[in-house]
Formats: C-alpha cells, sequence, structure tokens
C-alpha cells in the first residue's frame, strides 16, 4: 500500500486589502481594537465584483501542481472544499476543472471533480478522502482545494457586525501523492455533531416551502436578511471550538502515539486567534510552534490550512521531516485533525 504524502502547497489571496478601519468606512459601527482584542485579525483580503470563488482556486492549484512538479493532467481527482461556490450548483469543483483547461486540447482529460460541504472543516474532510484513494491506490495525484469568497455574501453593516468582521476571501491547495517512501499523512480524523447545526449557518433558502425563497407579486425572490447572511452564536462556537479543537489534536497524537512535543508545528484553523491561543494553552504548546496568519487575512474558512501551509513552506519555516499537526473546527458542528510527516 502506497503511502500519501503532500507533494506541492500552494495559495492565492485576492489584492485588495480591507483593514478593520475600512470596515468602519464601509458602515459598520466597530473598532479596530474591539476587533483586534477578540479576534486577532488586522485585515483581510476580498475579491473584486466579477471574482468567483473558483477564479481565486485556480492561480492556487497551479502553483501547488507547480511545486509538485506536475500538470493539471496528472491529476485523477479534484476535491474542492468551499462553503460560499460559484452558485448553489454545479459545485465549484466542475468550474475549476474546467479552468485548469483539463477539457481542453487534443486530449482532453475529464477528470473527477467533488465538492465538500464541511465549511472550516473542509479541507481537512478533502486531505481525508485525498488520502484514502491514494493510499487505497484509487488515485495517484489528488487537488484539494480550499477556497473561499466570503465578500460577497456577509452583512457589512453594523446588524452583520459580529459575524463580518471575521471573514476574509482566499484559496489554498495541496496535492496529495503516492509515494513508496516512509512519510506523508499519517492519519486523519474526523467528527460532526449535527445538533448544532444552526449555530452557524447561512440558509439562503428553505426548500421544504413552496416555493423554496418567498417570491413578490411579480414573482421574483426576496430573501430576508436573516437567510440571506450568515448567522452565528458566536459564544456557543468559541466554547466548542476550544474544547473539539483539544480533543481532535489529542486524538491525532494518541492515534499515532506522538507526544505533542514530538510535534514541529501546528497548523490551526484560523477562526479566532483567541481560540487558537486557548487550545495551545490547553495543551501546552509552545507559541513558536503555532502558525497564525490571522491578523493578515481573517477566517477564510476552507481555505485556512492550506494557506498557512503554503506560506510556511514559501518561508523556509515547514521543512522536508518535520512532523505537523492540523485541526480545524466549524459550522456543523463539524472538526477534524491530521497528523503529517511533511
Ligand atoms: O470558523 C469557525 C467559526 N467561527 C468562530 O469560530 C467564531 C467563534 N466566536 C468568536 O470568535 C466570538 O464569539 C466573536 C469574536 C465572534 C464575538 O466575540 P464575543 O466576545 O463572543 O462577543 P459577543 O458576540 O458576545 O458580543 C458582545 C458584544 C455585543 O454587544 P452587546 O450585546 O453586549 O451590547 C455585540 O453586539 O459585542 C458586540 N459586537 C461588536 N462590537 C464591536 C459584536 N461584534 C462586534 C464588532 N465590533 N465587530
Amino acid at each position: 500500500m502506497p503511502n500519501a504524502y503532500i507533494s506541492g502547497t500552494g495559495f492565492y489571496v485576492p489584492p485588495r486589502v480591507v483593514t478593520n478601519d475600512d470596515l468602519i468606512a464601509m458602515g459598520v459601527d466597530t473598532t479596530s481594537e474591539w476587533i483586534v482584542q477578540r479576534t486577532g485579525i488586522e485585515a483581510r483580503r476580498y475579491a473584486d465584483e466579477g471574482v468567483g470563488t473558483s477564479d481565486l482556486a485556480v492561480p492556487a492549484a497551479r502553483d501547488a501542481l507547480e511545486r509538485a512538479g506536475l500538470t493539471a493532467r496528472d491529476l485523477d481527482l479534484i476535491v474542492f472544499a468551499t462553503l460560499s461556490p460559484d452558485m448553489a450548483f454545479p459545485g465549484s469543483g466542475v468550474l475549476l476543472q474546467q479552468k485548469l483547461g483539463l477539457c481542453e486540447g487534443p486530449e482532453p482529460k475529464f477528470v473527477g471533480a467533488l465538492d465538500v460541504r464541511n465549511q472550516c472543516s473542509g479541507f481537512l474532510y478533502g486531505l481525508h478522502v485525498a488520502t484514502g484513494l491514494v493510499k487505497s491506490g484509487s488515485a495517484r495525484h489528488v487537488l484539494v482545494v480550499g477556497a473561499e469568497t466570503h465578500s460577497a455574501a456577509i452583512d457589512i453593516s453594523t446588524r452583520g457586525r459580529t459575524v463580518s468582521s471575521l471573514f476574509g476571501d482566499g484559496a489554498g491547495a495541496v496535492v496529495v501523492s503516492a509515494t513508496d517512501e516512509d512519510r506523508g499523512v499519517r492519519g486523519t480524523w474526523l467528527g460532526a455533531d449535527g445538533r448544532y447545526a444552526e449555530m452557524l449557518c447561512q440558509k439562503v433558502w428553505d426548500i421544504r416551502k413552496r416555493p423554496f425563497i418567498p417570491v413578490d407579486a411579480n414573482g421574483v425572490g426576496q430573501v430576508e436578511a436573516s437567510h440571506m447572511y450568515a448567522q452565528m452564536d458566536g459564544r456557543t462556537v468559541f466554547k466548542h471550538a476550544v474544547e473539539k479543537m483539544c480533543m481532535a489534536l489529542m486524538q491525532a497524537c494518541w492515534a499515532t502515539s506522538t507526544d505533542p512535543k514530538e510535534v514541529d508545528l501546528f497548523f490551526f484553523h484560523q477562526a479566532n486567534m483567541r481560540i487558537n491561543q486557548y487550545v495551545a494553552k490547553q495543551l501546552s504548546l509552545p507559541d513558536d510552534k503555532v502558525v497564525h496568519n490571522i491578523q493578515r487575512y481573517g477566517n477564510t474558512t476552507a481555505a485556512t490550512i492550506p494557506i498557512l501551509l503554503a506560506e510556511a513552506e514559501r518561508e523556509g519555516r515547514l521543512k522536508r521531516g518535520m512532523r505537523v499537526a492540523m485541526v480545524a473546527f466549524g459550522s456543523g458542528f463539524t472538526w477534524g485533525s491530521a497528523m503529517v510527516d511533511w
């Protein structure tokens, strides 16, 4: 049975920087101090109108493929994790497949494209699927992408400030490849608790209703703000995030007989700096082993971990031979962890 390792990492964030003060200028009654103190976020990126989630994913995917020494035609599957897909259906995976040029030329390669709908844990759910397929021999190279365009679908007003001050746009990607070397993804662990589905959700419609979106006298769909934008019980999410991230990280350590002290770097989902500091404190993890970039990008949901990995590799911080742990928690509730020998 081959091992599955991460052969390439890539990321892309749109160039437009939106600082906390920019949010105020856009009409949000907040202060930069409030946001920094509660979340650690100083700025996030917003994509321009006309740019979709699959567009952000293209440069991230190309970057990861190039670093893996592969082309899109080497891929056996695309896994696309997002909660902000370009459209309700089809998923963004097929759009990315087409934009990577896989349907063109004399020998098109119509690789499968799977969308993952697991929000902040989406990347680790995708990594779980990719690793399983590579280890089983069903695939040699799987592209796993996490990408989000939050800026179009958050309530950038005082009403929506609890949510809108957190989220940003971006994309991260990895290629998971087969190897006979003794390295790679040692395990991935997933969890979910659907009792809390409505603690962090964006409903948009109610499919039980006829029609599923209320219509006005002209038959035009009308979506209430409470359905149009994400709703979050921040305190409940915070409490469960700390608990489940600690649990998922310990699970990864126990299952691989790893003392947390043996882990070289920890890649936590970037939802809130305070959540991550709590988790690190509970598990006595040294600050210099926990990687952050939430200050610059905010919460990019499924994209946070692959962006962190790509940046850490570029900076020379993440090196071959290191043991790294990843953990995420988010809407669903869902969570996941992974232990990887880089
Ligand atoms: O990716 C996973 C998903 N998300 C998370 O992990 C987020 C988890 N939760 C959190 O990070 C925190 O709950 C938040 C940062 C979102 C909020 O912090 P909090 O300390 O839990 O604040 P709160 O929601 O309890 O609100 C406290 C006050 C409220 O005012 P009142 O009712 O006490 O007058 C809010 O209206 O803070 C107010 N508030 C703000 N004030 C200024 C909420 N957002 C803002 C804001 N600026 N941006």
